[in-house]
């Protein structure tokens, strides 16, 4: 099958958060199935090429140039982890790219629409014609409209189409007008069962337009498929949804395991594995000693409370706040690793940052730092992740990787991928980290107890569950067959409706 991936994000060099780390590792498991895959992103000024060997920025090639919409693009090509990848620099006065960040620019309705447009023209002036076209939340659900409504009359109708929503929070709304830039009728798709808002009339709505003009639409676990038919976590889309709903359905994600492995990671201080766990307590004492906290005396035997997270409402932040002082008068120590897009949460954040700036038990650390995130992975023994909603997470599998157990509110894909360890219901083989209910203090105290609890004083069942969080497989794997199926599935019933 040839897929081409079209999004907004791609892990190491354009990762924002989870987006981009399941671009590629959705990309390359498939890749390995022996699937054709590409993927198109923005050149955004801003990518990080530091941490990939194969691609420097002057390795990009230029691909070609096109007469867009509008304007002119040039197209780069590279190759990212094994990927081919095009990036379209859009030759626009307003140089939609040269922001010096990814999101959360004025413009952003127009950058991205602008984009989509460009990506499609690409397609179809380059000459491919792939079998699957997969886009990816609002930056990129107008690929869907833009698709049928411009490009199938052009010519370029090789293709399916696949859309995966990974949360609902973000949907990309507009006064109508503004789809017409990109030369899409406001007068055809401003309708209820179309592109209008539900909740706003004057309004235009990406993710709409990506459910409705979609073959098929997934979100990334099962429990968030059931939660966002549910006005709360549908966001205003749960209406649309239940029309769209034969052909909805949840994958769980996975983690790039070859990425995220502390037997091979070169960003941590000491290798390990399942078999030898040694290494995980030197990355707790290194990286201890790196933030100033305390190492010596009875403090060997804190428990190492890490956290890492965008910190946007979403993550819970009144409750990692108050887990920060709920672990220090447990006699725990706590590392926050997060920043927030949001300036009234950053400067809260910053003044707890300032009020533990020498204190032995507590660091905070506000920016986004991808190699300290590895080492908090590694060094940490339980990994907090209070959200109020969480159409994922890929935290909890990943510090599971690492021997950190987790402790989360039972929401979206955590239920699906966290069982408590003192849940009866649960078979024993299953059971991996600690669970709460509600998204307040006492329920986070039940769950976070527990596992400091567990963790002082019983070291020899806490190395025992260490040990198995390790070897869970947490790899695309599996979810991969069932994105493999659900494309089958749509080129069938391509075929048969031609026949
Ligand atoms: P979301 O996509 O909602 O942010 P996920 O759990 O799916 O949540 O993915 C978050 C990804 O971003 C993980 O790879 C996590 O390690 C990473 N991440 C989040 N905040 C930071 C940060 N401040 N520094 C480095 N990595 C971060
Ligand atoms: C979103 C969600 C997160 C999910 C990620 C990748 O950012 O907030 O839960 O893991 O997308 O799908």
């Amino acid at each position: 099958i040839h897929i081409i991936h079209i999004a907004a994000e791609m892990a190491p060099v354009a990762k924002v958060g989870g987006l981009g780390d399941v671009l590629t590792g959705l990309s390359r498991a498939l890749q390995r199935k022996g699937h054709l895959v590409e993927v198109i992103l923005p050149k955004y000024d801003c990518m990080d090429y530091s941490r990939i060997t194969n691609l420097k920025e002057l390795d990009l090639e230029l691909h070609s140039v096109f007469d867009g919409h509008m304007h002119k693009n040039k197209v780069w090509s590279g190759i990212v982890e094994g990927l081919p990848v095009y990036f379209i620099e859009p030759l626009h006065p307003a140089k939609l790219f040269w922001r010096g960040k990814f999101y959360s620019e004025p413009d952003d309705f127009r950058r991205f629409t602008y984009f989509c447009r460009a990506a499609m023209e690409f397609l179809l002036q380059s000459g491919k014609r792939p079998d699957i076209i997969h886009s990816h939340d609002w930056q990129t659900a107008v690929v869907a409209p833009l698709y049928w409504e411009v490009y199938v009359p052009l010519g370029l109708d090789s293709a399916r189409l696949a859309f995966t929503c990974h949360n609902f929070e973000y949907q990309g709304t507009e006064n109508s007008g503004a789809i017409a830039a990109c030369g899409l009728s406001v007068r055809d798709l401003m309708r209820p069962d179309r592109m209008q808002d539900n909740y706003f009339h004057s309004r235009i709505n990406l993710l709409k337009g990506g459910i409705v003009f979609s073959n098929v639409v997934t979100t990334v676990s099962p429990t968030y498929a059931q939660e966002v038919l549910q006005p709360e976590d549908g966001k205003g889309l749960h209406g649309t949804l239940a029309n769209h709903s034969k052909k909805f359905f949840g994958v769980l994600n996975g983690i790039d395991v070859e990425v995220w492995n502390p037997a091979t990671d070169t960003l941590i201080d000491f290798q390990y594995s399942a078999d030898d766990i040694d290494g995980k307590y030197i990355n707790k004492q290194k990286l201890r000693e790196r933030l100033g906290l305390g190492n010596q005396g009875g403090d060997e035997r804190r428990p190492l409370v890490g956290c890492v997270t965008r910190l946007v409402p979403q993550k819970g932040v009144h409750l990692i706040k108050h887990a920060i002082y709920h672990t220090l008068e447990k006699g725990g120590q706590f590392i926050l690793l997060g920043s927030s897009p949001i300036p009234q949460i950053q400067h809260e954040f910053e003044k707890i940052s300032r009020q533990f700036k020498e204190h032995p038990q507590v660091r905070l650390v506000l920016k986004y730092d991808e190699a300290l995130s590895h080492e908090i992975f590694a060094a940490a023994d339980i990994f907090l992740i209070p959200s109020i909603f969480e159409p994922c997470g890929l935290t909890q599998m990943i510090s599971m990787r690492y021997g950190t157990i987790p402790v989360v509110r039972k929401t979206g894909g955590l239920a699906d991928s966290v069982f408590d360890v003192d849940d009866e219901n649960i078979s024993e083989e299953k059971k991996n980290g600690f669970v709460f209910d509600d998204a307040n203090e006492g329920s986070l105290d039940w769950g976070l107890d527990r596992a400091l609890d567990y963790y002082c004083r019983r070291p020899e069942w806490w190395e025992d569950l260490v040990k198995k969080a390790m070897l869970i497989d947490f790899s695309w794997e599996t979810s991969a067959d069932q994105y493999v199926d659900l494309y089958k599935h749509l080129l069938k019933n391509a075929q048969a409706a031609k026949q």
